[in-house]
């Protein structure tokens, strides 16, 4: 079992190049198998993740490679369209290979993906938009199974603007004849992402990133390149890491765009953001003040993955900070490790409320999921003395090479087994 030791104490101070965005590549790499031909995606992060998507495209027959930031996928020799269990579970957000794997192949295999940290993943929406595309679905033994003789365009509207629902449904009506429309689609950047590799792929696409898209599917392209945007809860997290430590870290190969509500919630706790183009400079002078209340949301609100990391930079922050959590049930798993810590934290359902400043000690705390591994990473950058954050498989799914990341900016972190 691995772990993270970090010295807390020590200001960030330096540059960090924002990595790939980890919810962008995944549904592009799934999108690589409608073509059955080339792609090739630069600015991919080195992640755990970004590994089992790479071996499910591997077991499915392709040719799939990932070196140096870029990965390459030739899906020409697909031969399977079933997901095995230990793939389905290795990475919870494989369901997003299912419109992938039925628009190219005429029927898909995978196992119901399980619930995780995060609660209940129902996949309803995914199911619902296959099936008004034209596919036959059944139940087998905690299997799914899903049928079609060739998908055909339909509406598809969505009760909840589900992302990766959104992105399913768009994947698949990319291999159906005729145009779909999705409405109250999800809005994050990741979809406008994905949008502009099918537009890339051929796909005739409109409306990516708004509420109402619209697909018709048509031939591919033989092969295409794709750059991913930058990963904007990482982005976030560093923020956070350096608001808590009192840095000075300039970020490049950042969207300020894409992140717009979180820099409004670390601007005003008092982090001052120079913006430049791609670059952030993120100062964190003196005293920090709590943000008042974060209602986390689909895009453009507050994004639930941030929400984490933000509450522990807000330990150190004068002031209650109160955090609404409304899209996943089970968002707080974090807090008790924080507690571990010092944190003054109380939770009643959905809402969080952290009493602060306080004086964070370093401690034995254990990563709950991925969003809240990061701040435990935080919290331990502020906190006086040595943490050991074990269960780092979780954060290796989201982090390129984070020991080394902190490091490069003074942090004292290293990996430990
Ligand atoms: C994506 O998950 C992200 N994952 C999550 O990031 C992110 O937290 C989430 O979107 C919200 O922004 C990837 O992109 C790989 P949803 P996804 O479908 O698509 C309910 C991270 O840390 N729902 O938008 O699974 C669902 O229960 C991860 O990087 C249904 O009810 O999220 C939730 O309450 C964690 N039925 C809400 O919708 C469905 O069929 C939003 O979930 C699907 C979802």
């Amino acid at each position: 079992m691995s772990g993270l030791k970090i010295v807390g104490g020590r200001a960030l101070c330096g540059r960090i190049h924002v990595q790939g965005a980890k919810n962008s590549v995944l549904p592009i790499l799934a999108a690589s198998l409608l073509s059955g031909g080339e792609t090739v995606i630069h600015n991919c992060p080195a992640l755990s993740d970004v590994d089992a998507a790479i071996d499910i495209l591997r077991h499915l027959g392709c040719r799939a490679e990932f070196t140096q930031g870029t990965a390459y996928v030739d899906s020409s020799t697909m031969t399977r369209c079933d997901i095995p269990d230990e793939l389905m579970r290795r990475m919870r957000s494989s369901v997003i290979f299912l419109g992938a794997i039925l628009a190219r192949a005429g029927e898909a295999k995978l196992s119901m993906p399980g619930g995780c940290e995060l609660g209940p993943r129902p996949i309803d929406l995914h199911l619902l938009a296959m099936e008004r595309l034209g596919a036959e679905l059944e139940t087998r033994g905690g299997n799914l199974l899903l049928r079609s003789h060739g998908l055909r365009g339909g509406r598809i509207d969505l009760s909840i603007p589900s992302v990766g629902a959104t992105e399913n449904a768009m994947i698949a009506a990319s291999g159906a004849q005729g145009e779909t429309l999705i409405t109250n689609a999800a809005r994050e950047p990741e979809i406008g992402d994905l949008g502009r590799y099918l537009r890339a792929l051929g796909v005739k696409i409109r409306g990516e990133g708004t509420s109402t898209v619209s697909v018709e599917g048509g031939g591919f392209a033989p092969c295409c390149q794709h750059t991913i945007i930058p990963d904007r809860i990482a982005a976030a997290t560093f923020i956070a890491a350096a608001a808590a430590s009192g840095g000075d870290l300039t970020l490049t190969g950042v969207a300020g765009d894409h992140m717009r509500a979180v820099l409004d919630a670390f601007s005003r706790m008092g982090v001052e953001i120079r913006e430049c183009g791609d670059t952030m400079r993120v100062l964190s002078r003196g005293k920090l003040r709590s943000p008042g209340t974060v209602t986390t949301g689909p895009y453009p609100g507050f994004p639930t993955d941030a929400q984490p990391p933000l509450m522990a930079a807000c330990l150190g922050a004068e002031g209650i900070s109160v955090f609404v959590e409304t899209v996943f049930q089970s968002r707080f798993r974090h807090v008790p490790e924080l507690r571990r810590m010092g944190a003054d934290i109380k939770v009643d359902g959905r809402v969080a409320i952290a009493q602060g400043p306080g004086r964070l000690h370093g401690a034995r705390v254990e990563a709950p999921d991925l969003r809240g591994g990061a701040a435990l990473m935080v919290a331990a950058l502020a906190a006086e003395g040595e943490s050991i954050i074990t269960q780092m498989r979780h954060i290796d799914r989201g982090y390129e090479k984070i020991a080394d990341l902190l490091r490069s900016v003074g942090a004292e972190a290293e990996r430990i087994d």
